[in-house]
């Protein structure tokens, strides 16, 4: 559905030139939810502007849904951005339009009769639980309340790409976590395309498929959303794993002297399965949990738990074997 390759980025500073972007190259298919993470500065809003073409790319070709928007004159191009949907962290609403208005906007721009566009905006309110706001002013509404304005504007033209650009980041945890279901309801009923930037890696475990991490311009760092939280290849990546995992550091909890600590994780039907139990039984090994989490990457479930294991080391290994062996993976922190 999205395609840069080989997309690069300069800005000119007075003489200097900010190199933003260097040499992109990625591919997010039809109905995906793709995450781009980084820290501040990391080049993301540059990269998400330059799916759009908000940002003239300095080299590089950008293709969506086939069309390839860097070849593209500025009417055409115009008219193919319509099939590209985009929300701001800070909402960007008109302030002295209402709700129904702002909605409204993109499809008086485009030209729609007016009996057209009013059914489209009762469609848009309903969808995204705003009937009951449809006359009040961006000012009279929660932050919650102005993002789903500002999405259900960006849906109005029934986009097949919709671009968030930190949606999340002015919103408190709760209405984080509202916002991202919409998005993710609005993905699994219109098979919309997402490609959404964030700071926050939870973000990124709640609602993507795949995720790019991006710093100093570059991707070091691509791949399904669970692969990259279970084994994550680059520093800046194991730093945006680390925010959502446990801040105590294991070692500091271990008790005896000889025993192994381990990371154990389970992905999916695993998680409900009392593997470790099983393998311990019948076994002269004593185990303590020192930590344990179960949360869910999207529609998957997944645990991590920190154990302590004591006894003889060769019965270590032999149940480290079969719990690896039963699917789980296993880590040894020391
Ligand atoms: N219009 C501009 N002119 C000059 N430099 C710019 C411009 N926009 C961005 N930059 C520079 O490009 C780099 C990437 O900026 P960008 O806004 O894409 O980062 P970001 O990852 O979105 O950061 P943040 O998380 O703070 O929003 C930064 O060094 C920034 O200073
Ligand atoms: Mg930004």
């Amino acid at each position: 559905m999205i395609e840069l390759t080989d997309v690069s980025k300069s800005y000119r500073v007075r003489s200097a030139s900010v190199e933003a972007l260097r040499n992109i190259n990625l591919t997010v298919n039809k109905g995906e939810i793709y995450g781009i993470i980084g820290h501040s500065g990391a080049g993301k809003s540059t990269l998400l502007r330059c799916i759009n073409l908000l940002e003239q790319p300095s080299g590089g070709s950008v293709k969506v849904a086939g069309v390839e928007l860097t070849a593209l004159g500025s009417v055409q191009l115009q008219k193919e951005r319509r099939r590209i949907g985009m929300i701001f962290q800070h909402f960007n609403l008109l302030t002295s339009a209402t709700v129904r208005d702002n909605i409204a906007f993109p499809l008086k721009l485009a030209r729609e009769p007016r009996a057209k566009w009013r059914k489209r905006v009762d469609e848009l309110l309903k969808l995204v639980g705003l009937e009951q706001h449809a006359d009040k002013y961006p000012s009279q509404l929660s932050g919650g309340q102005k993002q789903r304005v500002g999405i259900a504007r960006a849906l109005a033209n029934n986009p097949d790409v919709l671009l968030c650009d930190e949606a999340t980041s002015a919103l408190d945890p709760q209405t984080t976590n509202a916002i991202l279901s919409l998005l993710l309801d609005i993905n699994d009923k219109l098979g919309i395309t997402i490609v959404l930037i964030t700071h926050e890696m939870n973000v990124i475990r709640s609602i993507c498929d795949r995720v790019a991490v991006i710093d100093g311009g570059q991707i070091v760092e691509e791949g399904q959303v669970l692969d990259v939280f279970l084994k994550p290849q680059h520093p800046v990546t194991q730093d945006f794993v680390d925010q959502v995992s446990d801040a105590v550091d294991p070692r500091a909890l271990q008790q005896g002297r000889n025993s192994r600590l381990l990371r154990v994780h389970y992905v999916g039907r695993l998680t409900y399965e009392p593997i470790l139990f099983n393998a311990m039984k019948s076994s002269s090994v004593q185990f303590a949990i020192l930590q344990g989490t179960v949360s869910r990457m999207k529609h998957t479930p997944y645990g991590q738990i920190i154990v302590e294991l004591i006894g003889e080391n060769a019965e270590i290994e032999r149940i480290i074997d079969v719990l690896r062996h039963e699917g789980l993976n296993v880590e040894d922190l020391i």
